[in-house]
Order: C-alpha cells, then sequence, then structure tokens
C-alpha cells in the first residue's frame, strides 16, 4: 500500500487504530513546524503516522517501535512501497525494553509521537524525557482515553489502572518546569510538551 488513503481504508476495514484525522493533521503540521531530523514513535500499527511523519520531513529518520510481528511486516511493505525504508529502522519488541536500550545508548530524538499503550505512558515518561532533546517536542495521542481522564470520579473498575496512569503522565508534565505542554481538545486528546532545557 502506497498511499495514507490505501493505508486508512486497509486500517478501517481490519479494525486496526490508527491516527484519526484531525489529530494526522496536527501531527503533520508539528513536523513542518518542527523540522526535527531524528523522529522516535512508539505504536507503529501499519506505518500509517509514520509514513505522514516522514512525508512532512522527507529529510528525517524514524525510529519506531511495534509488539506485534504481523503488523511490523505491514509496516516494512507500507515503508517499501513509499520508498523510505533507508529512513525507518523498526524495532519489533515491548516499548520498555526498546525505550531503556535508547537510554542507555544515550540515544536522542527532536520529536517523539507517543502513541501506544495508554497504560504505560506514565512508566516511559522519565525515560522519554531523558530522550528528547533541548527544544524538541513529545507528541501523546489519545491521552483522554475516550474522555475517561477528564470525567469526574471513579472510572470503574476496568478503566481504572490506565485513566490513573494517565492522569499522572498529563499531571507530571504539566508541573514540569522543563516542559511547555498543551492539551488539545481534539479527537481524543493529544498532548504536546516542548522541552525547554
Ligand atoms: C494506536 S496504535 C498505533 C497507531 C499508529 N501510530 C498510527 O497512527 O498509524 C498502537 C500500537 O501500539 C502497539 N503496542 C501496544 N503495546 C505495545 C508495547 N508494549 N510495545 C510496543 N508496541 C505496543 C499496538 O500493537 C498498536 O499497533
Amino acid at each position: 500500500m502506497k498511499t495514507l488513503f490505501e493505508l486508512k481504508k486497509y486500517a478501517k476495514l481490519n479494525k486496526i487504530p490508527i491516527i484519526r484525522p484531525q489529530s494526522q493533521k496536527i501531527l503533520r503540521d508539528l513536523c513542518l513546524q518542527k523540522r526535527p531530523h531524528k523522529i522516535l514513535e512508539i505504536g507503529t500499527a501499519i506505518g500509517f503516522s509514520g509514513a505522514v511523519m516522514l512525508s512532512a520531513c522527507p529529510k528525517a529518520k524514524l525510529l519506531t517501535i511495534e509488539k506485534d510481528e504481523n503488523l511490523v511486516q505491514i509496516a516494512k511493505q507500507t515503508f517499501q512501497d513509499r520508498k523510505i525504508e533507508k529512513k525507518v529502522e523498526i524495532f519489533c519488541d515491548d516499548a520498555f525494553e526498546v525505550l531503556n536500550d535508547l537510554r542507555k545508548d544515550k540515544s536522542k530524538f527532536d520529536f517523539i509521537f507517543l502513541d501506544g499503550p495508554k497504560g504505560q505512558y506514565f512508566k516511559y515518561l522519565p525515560i522519554l524525557k531523558d530522550l528528547l532533546n533541548k527544544n524538541g517536542c513529545l507528541l501523546a495521542d489519545d491521552i483522554f482515553f475516550h474522555g475517561y481522564v477528564l470525567k469526574e470520579g471513579d472510572p470503574g473498575h476496568k478503566h481504572r489502572t490506565i485513566v490513573a496512569s494517565l492522569r499522572a503522565f498529563i499531571s507530571d508534565l504539566d508541573n514540569d518546569k522543563n516542559f511547555k505542554t498543551q492539551f488539545l481538545k481534539v479527537e481524543d486528546g493529544l498532548l504536546v510538551c516542548d522541552k525547554l532545557n
């Protein structure tokens, strides 16, 4: 699949969650505005958002993490079909393991797109902060988790842990003076964080 339209259609048919249209536009605009050289993505799926970022920043390199082997095969094909495979490194593993290794290697990124397991965002946060360059930008998708994060009261047994983790993630960044954090009430919520120091 070469075009974003084809990828979107495939994702819909196969019930694979990918970034929603307005959030996709914000992701693209941020990439155009920030012009990152090195991009890190958590949650590759079929390579849709990766393709969006690289079409906005053709000179950038993307390191993307996905634990599902079948999705990794599709994403590899996506990047080949679009002739951008040389700009992409895909890690097929649990994101926490890869993030820890990247930190050990002292890797740095200008832009991080966080779109993986929502319940893990708070656990990833100290590592993500280290991995981000000064003046770098972190974009986290779906941070309102179907609106539960915004609703007062107990979200119920099924969602309690994930909602608590997302609230802790948001509050940590909001209170961190090294970051300028903005909430965008777009679709299921976006968090845009610029690293100041
Ligand atoms: C919302 S989808 C990503 C969509 C993609 N960013 C896009 O917009 O085209 C989230 C992805 O994270 C992956 N994922 C979930 N838990 C993970 C983990 N612990 N490590 C790595 N990937 C994970 C899922 O398999 C899924 O493909």
